[in-house]
């Protein structure tokens, strides 16, 4: 007999657990733990994905340092795509064989968030990623009979993760799994955040600050929305690379000298109508802020520190009317967006197989974490083979 429930409720019985391997975080400070756990079957209103890939985002970096708030220990991974294994009772929008992305942002679909078309400001998504248990107080995972929390509510760094019907996607067959895995976070948070919340206008200028995974497809994003100037801002060389090819038209190293002397200088002075900060610190708001023109507008798009603060000069905040604002999960709705960029991707206007660049099978997945924090990557994913 398997160990009783724990504080958290039912944990994973012998007659229904599956065993998946998984990346399991313990502890803050830790490196990721891949071993075999036990997965319950999905309940009512859930669904039991067998993961195809797992994103690796700087997100649940920040949680493996501590940087951001999560219940441990837990499975982690928020990006990912795969295929439905099995649907809990009352489950009727996918079934079984269905390819899905899990969107690492519940929403309930009727309060006041939801009904305004901002899902990522629901409260359900920050109930369930403070608890990391699923709707009923519980969790489906469990190890060696101790409970095991799911991360964002989807686990997607688990061969088989059990999330919530609300909670994924059904994306076309056709479009490869390990590609369509990053529209769930990367491509939608970057994207999303010039089109949606910016509305960058065509003919704009715009500066990028970071030009990691999300950064990219911010960049991509102001090519799309056919901004004239795109100026990524980046310490790595090897990114201002990358950007180039994301669309960026002009490049600052911040490794050689004030980015926000050399964005002004690109513009004549002048400085740009939107600038994204897509790095996470309050330095590099600060000089996403500085770099504005009149009227500009400034979108924090990176996830900081819990305790971080930023200060701006505020005389210009009324004097040029400048906009200070954030885009959380590219202020997307994503069951409209998603199948939008989809078609964006096909018409050869969204570059996923250039942002794809690696690929690691999930027992190297700290490997693939120390790649990240080298900047070698532009975005990689963990597969379950
Ligand atoms: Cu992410």
């Amino acid at each position: 007999m398997r160990a009783a429930a724990g504080a958290g409720g039912d944990l994973a019985t012998e007659e229904n657990a599956m065993k998946a391997k998984a990346a399991v975080l313990h502890g803050a400070g830790q490196k990721l733990d891949v071993r075999e756990v036990d997965v319950a079957a999905p309940r009512a209103g859930e669904v039991l994905v067998r993961m195809a890939a797992g994103g690796v985002c700087h997100s649940d970096l920040h949680v493996m340092q501590g940087h951001l708030m999560a219940s441990l220990p837990a499975i982690l991974g928020h990006e990912g795509s795969g295929v439905i294994a099995d649907v809990g009772p009352g489950v009727t929008s996918v079934k079984p064989g269905d390819h899905v992305l899990p969107l690492w942002r519940l929403s309930c679909g009727d309060c006041e968030y939801c009904a305004n078309g901002r899902p990522a400001l629901c409260a359900a998504g920050m109930q369930i990623r403070m608890s990391g248990r699923l709707a009923d107080g519980t969790s489906r995972f469990s190890m060696d009979g101790k409970e095991l929390k799911h991360f964002a509510g989807v686990s997607t760094f688990s061969q088989y993760s059990v999330i919530p019907e609300r909670a994924v996607l059904k994306v076309p067959d056709d479009i490869p799994l390990e590609k369509a895995a990053l529209l769930g976070c990367g491509v939608i948070t970057g994207v999303g955040a010039v089109i949606n919340c910016a509305r960058v206008k065509p003919g704009s200028l715009v500066a990028v600050f970071g030009a990691g995974g999300v950064g990219l497809n911010v960049v991509q994003g102001a090519a799309i929305a056919g901004a004239e100037k795109i100026i990524a801002v980046d310490l790595l060389e090897l990114k201002l690379e990358m950007a180039r090819k994301f669309g960026a038209t002009h490049t600052v190293s911040a490794a050689k000298g004030d980015p926000v002397e050399q964005v002004r200088a690109l513009t004549g002075g002048r400085g740009v109508d939107y600038a994204f900060e897509v790095v996470g610190l309050p330095r590099t708001v600060r000089q996403a802020y500085d770099s504005l023109a009149k009227r500009g507008m400034a979108v924090a798009v990176g996830v900081s520190p819990t305790t971080a603060e930023v200060s701006v000069p505020l005389l210009p905040l009324v004097f040029e009317e400048r906009v200070l604002t954030g885009s959380m999960y590219g202020s997307a709705v994503p069951r409209i967006d998603i199948p939008k960029l989809i078609d964006l991707y096909r018409a050869g206007k969204l570059k996923l197989d250039e942002l794809l660049t690696r690929t690691y099978p999930i027992e190297q997945i700290n490997v693939a974490y120390e790649a990240l924090e080298r900047g070698e990557v532009a975005r990689s994913v963990v597969t379950f083979t």
